[in-house]
């Protein structure tokens, strides 16, 4: 449902309903008791992120009134979508087994969101399992307070709960969402988020979205028992590193091996299937949705077309295969031959693989182990990409350098550490409203890390590449330049789910 609204801020409607919330309604306090459960929340959830942290002192938070001032700034094109995201338990098919899992509505596919770059999206979170959760809009430069970070930007939603999240959602491209409450998104808690534009030239008969995600919940033990076994040092069950010392994310790929991978919700033995007239191109969004697993992605007899990295366009660049990082978008366009491919995406370092298969002719669907060849050829690299015009960063002198050290905490418990200090309880990195800032992302770990911060799309330093999520191999340091237009408290964290609840996360705030 979509249609003109008039614009509408923010007020305390969008506070979080719970249990304790209508309980006071109910008692009669009415509006004031209203404004002090909403204070109440939020004072909560700030201890809850930031217990043995001091309250920076003199910066933006998420309901300062410049965070309103700058969404008032952004273009809205008049248009509202509204839809409804119910987060509850369900069952995922996966060829037969049936898995017990979160989802959002029946599944990550069919809570897939597509809306209008500029329209204002309403989302509704209704919260029926018996934790708090949140959503977040993985890569959207959108309002602070409409983040979904749980004790940074919003307190949680507790059971029961629902929540309003109301944005202007200002840049095309390839997006995702998930919940940002420890390792939930490791079930089934996130769907793609695809933002269209109006004025994109459209060179291609097929817009298709694959989803990758390795599986353990309802299948294998749940994300909660694999963290708590990752805490406790224990090796076993899930808990087996994957070591490949041959590919560029070497020695050490993961601390976990997965039962399964899936696209579209989907195992290998059942794929999603792609249907197409050969000769057809295709334009396939690429989305890796893993906790914990990086993605070597081929699909045989064909070679594909970068032509967008984390949603920005790129000049278009003809590789045989690409990783994808936990949290990184490429879309890519193929020219489709006759026949049945798969589009296979191999667990890097692993044995797993995911997939989906097109087919545009008769023949037999290949088999579900199939490894194209074009997977040990010629793979994408960051430096192969540079923006296409109209997506760099205008180039500004650096104002700021701010250095983050990613390392291993040397303690007997796993911990994942920025500037040695294990999030959220780390002191937050600070910037000022129109500062153009250099961050180096230093790894002086053996293992990769896809850092990942909210509310911006920084550049690359070397090639200017725009991305929100970039991926810095084992011993090697990345640089970024950022542009801080966008106030508010933002994270900056590893988007392996895993490394971030152990601590690899910390914040990027806004002084006043
Ligand atoms: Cu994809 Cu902090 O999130
Ligand atoms: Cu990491």
């Amino acid at each position: 449902m979509s249609g003109p609204e008039a614009p509408e801020p923010a007020g305390d409607a969008d506070r979080p309903t719970g249990p304790v919330r209508r309980a006071v309604l109910v008692g009669g306090l009415g509006a004031v008791g209203a404004a002090l459960t909403g204070t109440w929340w939020c004072l909560t959830g700030r201890q809850q992120f930031a217990a043995d942290a001091p309250e920076p002192a003199g910066t933006v938070g998420p309901h300062d009134a410049v965070v309103e001032r700058t969404e008032r700034h952004r273009h809205w094109s008049g248009r509202t979508s509204a839809i409804t995201l119910t987060a509850q338990p369900g069952t995922l098919d996966l060829a037969g087994r049936q898995a017990r899992t979160w989802l959002y509505g029946d599944g990550p596919m069919s809570a897939a969101v597509r809306i209008g770059a500029g329209d204002r999206l309403r989302a509704r979170l209704v919260n029926r399992l018996d934790v708090a959760t949140t959503v977040h809009w993985h890569g959207l430069r959108i309002r602070n307070d409409m983040d979904g970070v749980p004790g940074l930007t919003m307190p949680a939603v507790p059971a029961g709960g629902t929540f309003d999240y109301r944005f202007v959602v200002p840049d095309p491209g390839t997006y995702w969402l998930h919940s940002h409450v420890g390792v939930q998104r490791d079930r089934g808690l996130y769907a793609p988020l695809i933002v269209t534009d109006p004025h994109e030239p459209g060179d291609h008969d097929h817009d298709e979205t694959v989803v990758l995600d390795d599986w353990t919940d309802g299948v294998g033990p749940t994300p909660d028992a694999i963290l708590t076994e990752l805490r406790s040092g224990r090796t076993g069950g899930p808990v087996r590193p994957v070591m490949a010392p041959s590919s560029p994310w070497g020695p050490m790929l993961s601390e976990l091996t997965y039962p399964l991978h899936l696209a579209n919700a989907r195992p290998p033995e059942d794929p999603y299937v792609i249907r197409a007239k050969p000769g057809q191109r295709l334009r396939l969004r690429l989305i890796n949705a893993s906790a914990a697993t990086p993605y070597r992605v081929a699909f045989a007899g064909h070679r594909m077309t970068v032509t967008h990295a984390d949603g920005w366009p790129v000049r278009p660049t003809t590789v045989d295969t690409l990783l994808i990082g936990m949290a990184e978008r490429y879309d890519v366009v193929v020219t489709v031959g006759d026949g049945a491919f798969g589009l296979v995406a191999a667990a890097e370092g692993g044995t797993g693989a995911a997939r989906v298969v097109v087919r545009t002719g008769s023949g037999a669907t290949p088999p579900p182990g199939e490894r194209p060849a074009e997977l040990t050829r010629r793979l994408l690299r960051y430096a192969d990409l540079h923006p296409a015009a109209g997506s760099t960063l205008p180039t500004r002198p650096v104002d700021r350098t701010i250095r983050l050290l990613l390392s291993q905490g040397t303690s007997r418990r796993l911990t994942w550490l920025i500037n040695d200090q294990a999030g959220p309880h780390g002191k937050p990195v600070t910037v000022r409203q129109g500062e153009r800032v250099r961050i180096d992302l230093v790894n002086a770990s053996a293992m990769a890390h896809p850092i990942h911060l909210h509310g911006h799309t920084f550049a690359l330093a070397d090639t200017g590449l725009r991305k929100d999520t970039v991926v810095v191999l084992p011993g090697k340091t990345t640089s970024i330049r950022l542009q801080a237009d966008n106030p508010g408290r933002w994270m900056l964290h590893c988007h392996n789910a895993y490394h971030m609840e152990l601590g690899m996360m910390t914040e990027l705030d806004y002084l006043t």
